[in-house]
């Protein structure tokens, strides 16, 4: 479902009836200035309010951290929810009802959310109850408080096989619909006289909960010899194991104000880390670790811990989810169990502590990663040395910022007894095969953040005169990608107004990158002298560019006519603006 085809179906009139300003006055206080509101932001540590509210627009921005966008996008931000369950969340506190193109399926939803719920309380209550008793002893002779039995909602099913389905006959619950939850299912004995069983039998019961609190799913462990150790919901209409994570709704505050999540394998694991206070603690829940998950821990944080079990296994799992995790811009560290045990083993004999060193002590993922490489090789044997420098170098040619890949180079040289320049040799070898342009275009661009920052300043400027007097020009004059795309939009969108831009951004989560244009304080430039402005700024761009691209050709030992040519043309055109009066005014 996208966010097109549910405009127009609530969404409007649930963004009319919200009032920006209540809703963000119960995150940030505010007061007023000027025109606008100012608090400290929400999104960052700051002393100084830099965070501002327009209510006329709905708008807000932090000059601090650049978060900003409408209400709905500080919501998404502030709570880590999606655009569905915040339109969920805001439906709820406006009454105004939320369709999305299939109703039927939407209370269909809606119903087993509260049938969950309802079993999810069921097994709470029987663990405390009388038949709970073995099970509890179970849980308490494993080291868990009660406290963090009832935090997570741990229950118990019974050893028999009607217990759920006689709960649900004397409570009105549709045993359809436990069928379709993977709760219950048919019964192929025609001898008795029950159609249905329990699917969860003499099994501790950890409900899995979604971020908005609603229970998705169930995991259950045996307690007694059964085999599979564990059983899990299937998928169902609620439940994607690739799109859960065990503990979320727990954690995510802490997540959010540690700016950290610890990853883990276990349900029992986020449970012991949480008693012994790293709170701050999700499981993956046995799965290979996918992108969706991934995308909901970037909701929370930029800051993971893998904290797997040390074995075979484990290393290939660590592996496998840093190459998910790589294209999220994760900063990564792993840290392994030692002694063939998992996290809550090793809390359990070691103490929190020396828990807190292992997390302390975690390895950077190219490390990890390194080190793993390393293992395969006998570093003694000169064969074996050279096949792992040369794999060494390929794995740095992919990191892309060249100083931390000169710091990795140090590093490893010397930690594997590596020569350097050699290494540094084959590096550029390697590189200058892969993209010489490319790479040589990054370093600049990243080399002129001065020249950047001026020429961002002044887009912005030109796209809010031009918002405000509605009005469109050429892409061409913008540099900035961001600001380019924005004014690409506003040419292919018909738009009326801020909102129509704001709706048409987001899909491209240029929200916030609006949001600071249009909440920029006054100014004195006008159009013309604004275009002009970054005419120049774009030739001078352009010239050291090139001016970096005729020393590296030099440098090689290629011919660099052409450039010096191009080079000298733009000069001309550059002298040529400047001639056409005050640039620096
Ligand atoms: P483990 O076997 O490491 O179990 O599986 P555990 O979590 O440490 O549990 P205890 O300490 O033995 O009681 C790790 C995770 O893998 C999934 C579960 O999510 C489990 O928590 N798993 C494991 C299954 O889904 N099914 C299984 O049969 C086993
Ligand atoms: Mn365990």
């Amino acid at each position: 479902m996208t966010k097109d085809n549910i405009s127009g179906s609530g969404v409007n009139e649930i963004k009319s009836k919200i009032s920006a300003l209540d809703i963000v006055s119960k995150y940030v206080s505010l007061t007023k200035s000027g025109e606008r509101y100012r608090g400290l932001c929400p999104f960052h540590q700051e002393k100084t309010p830099s965070f501002y509210l327009d209510d006329g627009n709905g708008l807000y921005y932090c000059f601090g951290c650049q978060a900003g966008g409408d209400i709905i996008k500080f919501l998404m931000d502030i709570e880590g929810w999606t655009f569905i369950e915040t339109m969920r969340y805001l439906s709820k506190e406006t009454g105004v009802p939320f369709g999305v193109d299939n109703t039927r399926e939407r209370s269909e939803k809606e119903r087993l959310y509260s049938v969950n719920q309802r079993v999810a309380d069921y097994y709470m209550a029987t663990l405390r109850g009388r038949n709970g008793k073995q099970a509890m002893s179970y849980l308490n002779n494993r080291g868990f408080s009660k406290e963090i039995i009832n935090t997570f909602a741990v229950g118990y099913a019974l050893p028999n096989w009607e217990g759920l389905c006689s709960f649900a006959k004397s409570n009105q619950i549709n045993s359809a619909d436990l069928q379709k939850l993977g709760l219950i299912a048919k019964s192929n004995n025609p001898q008795t006289n029950q159609s249905f069983y329990d699917k969860f039998r003499n099994r501790i019961i950890f409900p899995i909960r979604d971020v908005l609190g609603s229970v998705v799913g169930f995991g259950a462990r045996t307690i007694g010899s059964d085999e599979p150790k564990y059983l899990n919901s299937p998928e169902t209409m609620l439940y994607h194991k690739g799109s859960s994570l065990y503990g979320i709704y727990e954690a995510r505050n802490a997540i959010k104000n540690q700016d950290c999540v610890i990853l883990l394998e276990g349900y029992l694991d986020v449970l012991a880390l949480c008693q012994a206070g790293f709170n701050n603690s999700i499981a993956s829940l046995g799965t290979a670790f996918t992108k969706e998950q991934a995308n909901i821990i970037k909701r929370y944080t930029s800051n993971v811990i893998i904290c797997y079990d040390g074995d075979s296994a484990g290393v290939e799992a660590v592996i496998k989810a840093i190459g998910v995790m790589k294209n999220f811009d994760f900063s990564l560290k792993i840290a392994l169990i030692p002694n063939g045990l998992d996290p809550d083993d090793y809390l359990m004999k070691f103490g929190k502590e020396s828990f807190k060193e292992l997390l302390d002590k975690a390895m950077d993922s190219m490390d990890f990663i390194i080190h793993q490489l390393s293992l395969r090789y006998d570093l003694e044997n000169r064969d074996d040395k050279f096949k792992f420098a040369t794999n060494l170098v390929k794995m740095l040619a992919k990191v892309e910022n060249r100083i931390e890949q000169e710091g990795y180079l140090r590093s490893y040289a010397e930690q594997y007894k590596l020569d350097k320049n050699a290494l540094e040799f084959e590096l550029n070898k390697v590189l200058n095969l892969n993209s010489r342009d490319e790479i040589s275009i990054n370093r600049v661009e990243s080399n002129d953040l001065g020249l950047r920052d001026i020429i961002a300043a002044q887009e912005k400027k030109l796209l809010k005169i031009l918002i405000d007097s509605k009005k469109t020009v050429s892409d061409d004059i913008f540099a900035i990608p961001e600001h380019k795309k924005i004014c690409k939009i506003m040419n292919s969108h018909s738009w009326e107004s801020l909102s129509d831009i704001m709706d048409s951004v987001k899909k491209h989560k240029l929200d916030s990158t609006l949001a600071s244009i249009m909440i920029n304080e006054s100014f004195e430039e006008n159009e013309v002298k604004l275009f002009r402005q970054l005419s120049i700024l774009s030739k001078e761009r352009r010239l050291r560019t090139i001016r970096r691209k005729i020393s590296e050709t030099v440098r090689v030992g290629e011919d660099p006519t052409d450039l010096l040519q191009e080079f000298r043309e733009l000069e001309r055109e550059r002298a040529q603006l400047y001639g056409n009066k005050d640039f620096s005014s």
